[in-house]
């Protein structure tokens, strides 16, 4: 359609304004008509969300008043599978069938599949009193058959859309695979790479982590979770977990109420306001509480000020482990302390089946309490549509037709792409010269068809991923050599979810044969990083150095050819100095998933200009740790000739890699940074950024600020805005960013939003480090 404007010469002017005049009449007419359309509309489906609501709650009410106080409890009770175990095995198993067949199992995890899901639900439905359908709960963390990267890979996209995208293919394969219900997204925000878990979130900022995490909400709910391809998400964990003292999973968290408020909290809140259905709690102590029983965060905020109306799951018996904590004397008394607190549902834990009918009774318990725990449950499976059609998820005929389908995959592989950063690039190794004739193809992850499936895989077929060396060689040719060699193993151990990894430390009979592929080849592309289970629960290390004889591999190789690639493959931050100072290109690639051979070499070869970013800090070395970009000044900040700053004596402060680093195949330029606070509840900022290289290309332009001096301590630099861009080689484009309240205050240590006056640096650029700096007055208009 041709939208330029036509002029007709035989129109007068007289013409052309009555003309206008009744255009303009009819606009207004319009306006007035589509204003009142739109009102009507809103207030009917106000009117029509309000009779929604209205049945939802009369059947949840009706249904509660014919249960029993048992099957009340049943429904707080949520069970394993035993032959997918996802915590530590529980020592009873005994009596599961006859407490399903009584209606007094309200939840099973780890059953998938829609055989599986079918028969255990027609045994609750079938032969229960109330028949009250089960909710199925299944860690999907990304993608449930066809892998998508992991979510640290994803959130190096900095795109909502992609990880949204991810996450609504997830929820479609496990929906047809006859689940409800998935643990994710998690959103503990982390700044210790040690920590195994940092690769299932989004990094180490609040801000993006709340877009990032509010877009996976709805990449599983849509906009109906009775919708057929959707599921329930369950926002965890709730809350502090990834602040674990030294990085160790499961350790205590000890925290400021403002660093709770600022940090840890927005991407739950984001994710509230997104809608998501669940919530889990989280195993750590936080200010010397276990999470469990923290009436504070659970009731007052989650429930009370934010609104919350789903229900809130433990995590894996972290009710019971309230008594090796030190919390609670014996299980009863966690139970007690646990439902008290807002923790709706006990995963794994036996504690509410086996006490709370007790409870009750002795008055420590008010029915009330359990009566609005139990709605809870009963209104999310209302919402699933549950009650409709308990088996409406579980048919299979339809997850034949869905699971890895061509279209789920070239999902993965677009999602893939979005999510690689390109962190060296000297001479401009990347993308591969058209020209080129030979490639070494080498490292022990080079041909690894499992490790890019990540720890949390799911129901992923092990081995099924596309391998680096099988997206080059499909996308190379035939006038194209690839030599391949595996060097060495990077584990001697099996491959297990729960096991023990063991490192490779002295087998190197495979490094001649990748020497010599190497010696042949024009360019070596080398896949090394972590073991797929070196990241996830349980996995936190101490060193995030690479392990094995990965670096000994790499010297023997860039001593006979230096034209490298690195191509790294890792669930965390890694620590690789040495990487950086000699290879001259490095991939950052993550686990990619399904598709990942093919968009790694979508990248090599440029097919896609690489324009990820990193969405956490890398250190330089262990000791660094925790380092994170929006830290606080200190008194001391430096840096100075003399030793009294603060510092380290033998490194440098700098990370390797900033937060929100990440280059591209072109370049590009910010220049103008201006900023108009003329109103104050308003503050624009703008800037030019040009695309100054070759070719194509998308930038994620960042916007920091600073709040030079407050009632309390803010950090050098916060991430309040980020605009991803895709310019041709020489467009540029004004960019304009907008600052209010939302982005400018902060949380007190009694958790008060407070915006003050003064001084504020605002800075755009690049990645957290080379930025564009203007200075603003926030008048005391805006203070409250
Ligand atoms: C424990 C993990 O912390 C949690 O994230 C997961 O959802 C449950 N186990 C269930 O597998």
């Amino acid at each position: 359609m041709n939208n330029s404007k036509q002029t007709n010469p035989s129109v007068t002017l007289h013409e052309a304004s009555s003309q206008y005049q009744s255009n303009t009449h009819k606009i207004k007419w319009l306006a007035k008509t589509i204003v009142t359309l739109t009102v009507s509309l809103f207030l009917f489906s106000c009117g029509s969300k309000q009779v929604e609501n209205n049945e939802e709650e009369v059947f949840v009410s009706e249904l509660l008043d014919k249960m029993t106080l048992e099957e009340k409890i049943g429904q707080l009770h949520q069970i394993t599978s035993q032959w997918n175990m996802t915590g530590p095995a529980p020592e009873y198993a005994q009596g599961h069938e006859e407490r399903l067949k009584s209606g007094l199992v309200g939840s099973m995890l780890n059953v998938i599949g829609a055989e599986a899901t079918l028969n255990a639900q027609k045994l609750v439905v079938e032969n229960s009193r109330l028949g009250i359908p089960l909710i199925f709960g299944y860690d999907v963390i990304h993608g449930y058959r066809t892998m998508f990267p992991v979510p640290l890979g994803e959130a190096a996209s900095w795109d909502p859309e992609v990880v949204k995208l991810s996450a609504s293919i997830a929820a479609l394969e496990s929906a047809a695979a006859g689940l409800h219900w998935t643990f994710a997204p998690m959103m503990d925000v982390g700044r210790d790479a040690r920590w195994g878990r940092v690769m299932e979130g989004a990094g180490e900022d609040p801000y993006l982590a709340s877009i990032l995490s509010a877009a996976r909400v709805r990449g599983f709910q849509g906009e109906n979770l009775a919708d057929q391809k959707t599921i329930a998400a369950c926002a965890k964990h709730f809350a502090g977990y990834a602040f674990a003292e030294s990085g160790k999973d499961y350790n205590n968290v000890d925290i400021s109420n403002a660093t709770l408020h600022n940090v840890i909290l927005p991407p739950f809140k984001a994710s509230t306001a997104a809608g998501a259905a669940t919530y889990m709690n989280s195993f750590n102590t936080i200010q010397g509480l276990p999470a469990s029983s923290n009436e504070y965060i659970q009731r007052q905020l989650l429930k009370g000020d934010w609104g919350f109306d789903g229900f809130v799951v433990s995590d894996w018996n972290s009710i019971g482990e309230m008594v090796a904590h030190g919390a609670a004397r014996d299980l009863k008394e966690a139970a007690n302390m646990a439902i008290n607190a807002g923790s709706d549902m006990d995963m794994e834990g036996n504690a509410y089946t086996n006490f709370l009918a007790e409870l009750v009774e002795e008055s420590k318990v008010d029915i009330k309490i359990i009566d609005d725990a139990v709605k809870r449950v009963l209104t999310v499976k209302y919402r699933l549509g549950l009650f409709e059609d308990p088996y409406k998820y579980s048919n299979k005929e339809w997850e034949k037709n869905t699971l890895y389908s061509l279209g789920n995959k070239s999902a993965a592989r677009k999602v893939a792409r979005e999510s690689i950063v390109l962190l060296k690039n000297e001479e401009n190794k990347l993308p591969i010269s058209k020209s080129i004739k030979s490639i070494a193809v080498v490292g022990p992850l080079a041909d690894d068809k499992d490790a890019p499936l990540g720890n949390w895989r799911a129901d992923a077929v092990a081995n099924s991923a596309v391998s680096v060396l099988e997206g080059i060689k499909a996308r190379a040719g035939k006038d194209v050599t690839i030599n391949y060699a595996k060097g060495c193993d990077l584990v001697t151990s099996e491959r297990n979810f729960a096991g023990e990894i063991k490192f490779n430390t002295t087998d190197r009979t495979g490094f001649a044969a990748a020497v010599a592929a190497a010696k042949k080849s024009e360019i070596v592309l080398l896949a090394i990083g972590e073991d797929c289970f070196q990241s996830g629960e349980g996995r936190s290390q101490a060193d995030i150095r690479l392990k094995g004889l990965q670096m000994e591999l790499f010297d023997a190789i860039y001593a006979v050819n230096p034209n490298i690639v690195i191509v790294l493959m890792n669930g965390r931050p890694v620590a690789i100095p040495e990487l950086d100072a000699k290879a001259p290109a490095i991939l950052e690639t993550w686990f990619l998933g399904s598709e990942a051979g093919h968009a790694i070499a979508d990248v090599v070869f440029g097919d896609h200009n690489p324009s990820g970013k990193l969405p956490m800090t890398f250190p330089r070395s262990n000791g660094q740790i925790p380092i994170y970009y929006n830290a606080m000044n200190t008194g001391r900040p430096g840096p100075k000739n003399e030793v009294f700053w603060s510092h380290y004596t033998d490194q440098s402060n700098a990370p390797l890699y900033p937060f929100g680093y990440g280059l591209s195949y072109t370049d590009f330029k910010y220049d103008n940074l201006a900023v108009d606070s003329s109103d104050p509840s308003a503050i624009q900022v703008s800037v030019t950024l040009q695309n100054t290289g070759a070719v194509t290309g998308t930038e994620v332009a960042q916007l920091y600020i600073r709040d030079q001096f407050a009632s309390l301590v803010r950090p050098i630099k916060e991430l309040k805005g980020f605009q991803k861009v895709t310019l041709k080689s020489g467009e540029s484009k004004n960019l304009t960013f907008t600052l209010t309240e939302k982005e400018l205050g902060f949380y007190d240590n009694e958790g008060n939003y407070k915006v003050e006056d003064g001084m504020f640096d605002v800075m755009v650029g690049t990645n957290s480090t080379d930025l564009l700096t203007e200075t603003f007055l926030l008048t005391a208009e805006v203070v409250q």
